[in-house]
């Protein structure tokens, strides 16, 4: 047996292997309600033998949506479609968990398949908030600065969104806090310019996401796990380090804090990003070494080598993204002893 399907235990919850779906927007759900796609596309993962399913960034608040066709839990009708997803998650054997997130300037933006750009008042576009009142890309409209009692609000969304994401079922849940989104662009000094509380200082800069940790943790229960998503650098000189990410991880740790989910970049549209096999798995690595647990994430493709990544103690999950686009199923062949759905046993 491969280290893949060895069980793991977070808090209360059992994982069957360290295999997990990374989470992926799918930009078709209408008004953040999730709908028959979801469903399927979810339920097919599960199916497939990943040990932990993560869906996609879902939206804390309507601005806070990348797109209009953004998944959110903004209200409490958004919950019943999502828990008919984490019933059917959990009866095939996998762990439902779930991203909450804002986007901040990176809000207000067209599906990709139509092009990606960001959304005018006449297309349905919204205005954007930001640490600073700086573009992502020098062409778009720049985001609002928001104040203390803005800010006081998107921790009250992240709050309200944990307590349904609760009340939809998920056992994980994961704050959003990279790729150029809301959080992200606090804590980076390239999109955080603010000179009261919230800016300057590294401790000023992550004031955001221990303030959400802390508000989150008020409603979601200590034995179920939360994990934090980062960008462990903004790979761009000045930018946020990997160093700051491992002071930052020490703090979340002691907060409570279960799992970093260790991504990078997002935050500076002109970043040059070395991107490779498992190109980030040395942020996994580093961050491990603080002693949190740790998911691996980015060019991850083969059985092998997520088998070596969790053999080495590099992370303690492995994080598929688009492997799991092109083979729902991947899980099933990636170890031999891999529960199958009893449904598909004469196919093995
Ligand atoms: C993503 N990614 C992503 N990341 C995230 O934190 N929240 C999200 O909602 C999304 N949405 C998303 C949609 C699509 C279509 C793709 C391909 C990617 C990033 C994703 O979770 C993952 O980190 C990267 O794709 C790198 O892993 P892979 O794809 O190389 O395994």
């Amino acid at each position: 047996m491969s280290k893949i399907n060895e069980e793991l235990m977070i808090k209360s919850v059992r994982f069957s292997n360290r295999l997990g779906m990374s989470p992926m927007c799918q930009y078709s759900a209408v008004n953040g309600f999730a709908g028959d796609w979801h469903l399927v596309h979810y339920g097919s993962r599960a199916v497939g033998g990943v040990g932990l399913i993560l869906l996609e960034a879902t939206a804390v608040a309507p601005e806070g949506r990348i797109t209009p066709y953004d998944l959110g839990l903004w209200d409490d009708a958004q919950i019943d479609g999502l828990k008919k997803i984490t019933d059917f998650i959990h009866a095939h054997g996998a762990v439902a968990g779930i991203q909450i997130a804002h986007a901040g300037r990176k809000a207000s933006h067209d599906s990709p398949v139509n092009g990606s750009a960001q959304l005018s008042a006449e297309q349905g576009g919204w205005a954007t908030v930001a640490p600073s009142a700086l573009p992502f890309d020098a062409n778009e409209i720049p985001p609002l600065e928001l104040d203390e009692k803005g800010i006081s609000e998107v921790i009250a969304q992240f709050r309200e969104a944990a307590l349904r994401s609760l009340k939809a079922g998920f056992k994980v849940l994961e704050i959003h806090a990279a790729h150029g989104y809301l959080i992200h662009e606090f804590y980076s000094p390239l999109s955080n310019k603010r000179t009261d509380g919230y800016g300057g200082s590294f401790e000023n800069r992550i004031r955001l996401l221990l303030e959400i940790v802390e508000a989150v943790q008020t409603v979601w229960p200590a034995d179920l796990p939360l994990f934090v998503r980062l960008s462990a650098t903004d790979w761009t000189l000045g930018g946020w380090t990997l160093d700051e990410t491992v002071r930052l991880c020490e703090i979340l740790r002691k907060k409570g804090v279960d799992l970093i989910d260790c991504s990078s970049g997002g935050n500076v549209a002109t970043a040059r990003i070395p991107i490779g096999p498992g190109y980030q798995v040395a942020f996994a690595e580093a961050v491990r070494n603080t002693g949190i647990m740790t998911s691996a994430v980015g060019l991850i493709t083969t059985a092998t080598q997520a088998n070596s990544i969790l053999q080495d103690g590099k992370a303690d999950m492995v994080l598929l993204g688009r492997e799991l686009l092109r083979q729902p199923y991947f899980a099933l062949t990636a170890d031999e002893n891999i529960t199958w759905p009893d449904q598909y046993l004469r196919a093995k």
